[in-house]
């Protein structure tokens, strides 16, 4: 078994089922179904297995993970395995009796979702008619238990112009962090990309924005930012580097290095019910694939950013050129670098095009149909 440096964190995607219905979701287009989601035992041992592993994080999310009805149970396991525990949720789902018992369950922290700074925004991205009302008592039920907050908002074409406002919002929560994430066209949200795609000068206002909140906000609340990656220069360092520091385990069971992985059609993925996570990790044909440099192609293989972004994301390079170790199209010194700058030009000005709500198992329609805007 070849040693590899552990993992710090494990993204464990309970269940794909969610209430809302947001146009940009990243999960696959093919979900899992609630009869195959692990147990709470799968998942309490995969939480042992992880700790032994050496990760220290542990992200709980979805779908939602609150259509888990063992959300306080699988909260409890992960802490008694030793793990800092992270609830990504809508907040739908949620109410004032559950979020004490995931507090005295140890939960450590919170991750809130915005669709929008107002109601009209909010349920017509979500597709969920008082969701916005909802999210806003369960953030002030939030701020009375205490948990640490972070205010995580994705950003688009739509409402983008309500950045400003997201900023004061997570300050009026009493949030510690706000994540401000530029759409990225993963799973279900590549079918949005007329409709979601933002223009290059609404991509520009954004960065400023977070510059100046950054500089007044010093000391109250930290800003983190994934800019819109189609409109610039060089990629993200997508999952921090292919197998270095985080795996998610899909409801199924699935070992994941990240949560586009099987979008590329000649990985294998194991089970965590049946292979140990430590030989994943280590061994597997998937985590190993694109680790390190070695697989690289020009003009990535002598570049000297390689090891800062590691060539960009796998999965938008198979997306977008078809070919998971090619440059990420999204550096100016990818071939495709120039038609990707046209085709994100020809997105960003398809005007109003409807939105393509999510749907999955157990939803096979949105709770709101709403009218595309304009
Ligand atoms: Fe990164 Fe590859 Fe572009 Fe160099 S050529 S900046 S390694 S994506
Ligand atoms: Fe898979 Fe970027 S989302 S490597």
């Amino acid at each position: 078994m070849t040693a590899v440096p552990p993992p710090i964190a494990m993204l464990a995607e309970l269940t794909h089922r969610c209430p809302l219905a947001c146009p940009y979701c990243s999960n696959p287009i093919e979900l899992a179904r609630q009869a195959m989601e692990l147990s709470t035992e799968d998942w309490s041992d995969a939480f042992r297995q992880a700790a032994a592993l050496g990760v220290l994080q542990v992200h709980l999310s979805g779908g939602e993970p609150a259509s888990r009805r063992d959300l306080v149970d699988l909260v409890a396991a992960a802490r008694e395995a030793g793990l800092y525990t992270n609830l990504i949720t809508s907040g739908v789902g949620l109410n004032e009796g559950r979020l004490k018992a995931l507090d005295e369950a140890g939960l450590d922290h919170v991750q809130l979702s915005l669709q929008g700074t107002d109601a009209a925004m909010a349920d017509e991205i979500g597709g969920y008619r008082g969701g916005f009302d909802r999210k806003m008592q369960v953030s002030r039920w939030i701020g009375n238990i205490g948990f640490p907050l972070t205010l995580n908002v994705v950003l688009h074409r739509r409402n983008l112009h309500q950045l400003p406002r997201a900023i004061e919002l997570a300050v009026e929560m009493g949030a510690r962090r706000i994540e401000v994430a530029t759409v990225q066209f993963h799973g279900w949200a590549l079918k949005n990309r007329d409709a979601l795609m933002p223009t290059r000068e609404q991509a520009k206002e954004a960065t400023r924005i977070v510059g100046e909140a950054r500089t007044r906000l010093k000391g109250v609340l930290v800003v983190d930012y994934v800019p819109a990656d189609y409109h610039e220069d060089y990629p993200k360092r997508c999952m921090g580097g292919w197998g270095t520091t985080g795996l998610n385990i899909a409801p199924d069971g699935l070992v994941l290095p990240c949560h586009a992985a099987q979008t590329i059609p000649h990985l294998a993925f194991e089970n965590v019910t049946e292979t140990p996570l430590v030989a994943i990790w280590n061994d597997s044909m998937a985590f190993n694939m694109y680790r390190g440099d070695s697989w690289m192609q020009e003009p990535c293989k002598s570049c000297d950013r390689r090891t800062v972004d590691f060539g960009g994301c796998r999965c938008q390079a198979m997306a977008l050129v078809g070919d998971a170790a090619a440059t990420d199209p999204v550096c100016m010194k990818s071939p495709h670098h120039g038609a990707l700058r046209e085709r994100a030009e020809a997105h960003a000005g398809n005007g109003d095009s409807a939105l393509t709500y999510r749907v999955g198992p157990g939803k096979t329609s949105i709770d709101t149909v709403v009218e595309p805007a304009g």
